[in-house]
């Protein structure tokens, strides 16, 4: 199988006044494509770090991040957003959306920056809110729309153009335990269709969906799990 991440040696400190606080403490992971991988671990632990160093919303310290086969730990911020926009869908808590715009305004706006015109956008746009199952709400505003009809919407913005990743931090934190299903019988759909699907929870029942857990602490790995997936 083809791996889509290879991290070695990964560090990220952050410096605090005089001192330095140690994140991340030499993290080594391979994931590959098509996996369905579940972050779990303390708070405080570097979840939120590592997914946005995987995320390219951040650089490491030291050590390397191999994303498709080329490494991006030392790339400037205009080469990695280049590399976010193409290959990162990336899903928050607290959902992110712009508020004074549409649902389709939402999800098409990835595709600006990627440079698609708009008859190209929008007809993708339709599409993909099709699918999440919001194809009848593209017109309203986040304020006119669930909790997890949102988070829906951020889903959609997250795979407009095709990652080949989707990292989610915390989902379905800020939604109840039925929207959570939903959101979470989403993202194995999107799992089921093919996509590298990564994702932070601090629920066993959310991470009962991955095939492979991570449970860090302290900065480093204290365990990896892959389910047994039992043939038919
Ligand atoms: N920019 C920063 N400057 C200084 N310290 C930071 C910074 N970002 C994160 N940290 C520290 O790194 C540690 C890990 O933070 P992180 O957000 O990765 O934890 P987490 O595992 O996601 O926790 P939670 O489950 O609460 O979301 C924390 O102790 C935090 O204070
Ligand atoms: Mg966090």
């Amino acid at each position: 199988m083809s791996k889509v991440i290879e991290i070695r040696q990964i560090t990220r400190d952050f410096p605090l006044g005089n001192e330095t606080v140690k994140v991340l403490k030499g993290i080594d992971l391979d994931i590959d494509r098509g996996e369905y991988v579940a972050f779990m671990g303390p708070s405080g632990s570097g979840k939120s770090t590592l997914m946005n160093l995987l995320g390219c919303l951040d650089t490491p310290t030291s050590g390397h991040y191999i994303l498709n086969g080329k490494d991006v730990s030392q790339m400037k911020d205009d080469e990695l957003a280049e590399i976010r926009n193409k290959e990162i869908g990336f899903v928050f808590q607290t959902f992110n959306l712009l508020p004074r715009t549409t649902a389709l305004e939402n999800v098409a706006l990835p595709m600006i920056y990627a440079g698609y015109n708009k008859t190209d956008r929008i007809k993708r746009a339709e599409e993909v809110l099709t699918n999440v199952g919001l194809g009848d709400r593209m017109d309203h505003k986040p304020n006119q729309l669930s909790g997890g009809q949102r988070q829906r919407v951020a889903v959609g913005r997250a795979l407009v153009n095709k990652p080949s990743i989707i990292l989610a931090d915390e989902p379905t934190g800020n939604l109840d335990s039925k929207t959570s299903l939903e959101i979470m019988n989403l993202f194995d759909e999107i799992h089921a269709a093919g996509n590298t699907v990564i994702l932070v929870t601090h629920e066993e029942e959310v991470a009962e969906h991955a095939h492979r857990v991570i449970r860090l602490r302290d900065g480093m790995v204290e365990s990896d799990e892959r389910k047994e997936i039992l043939s038919q």
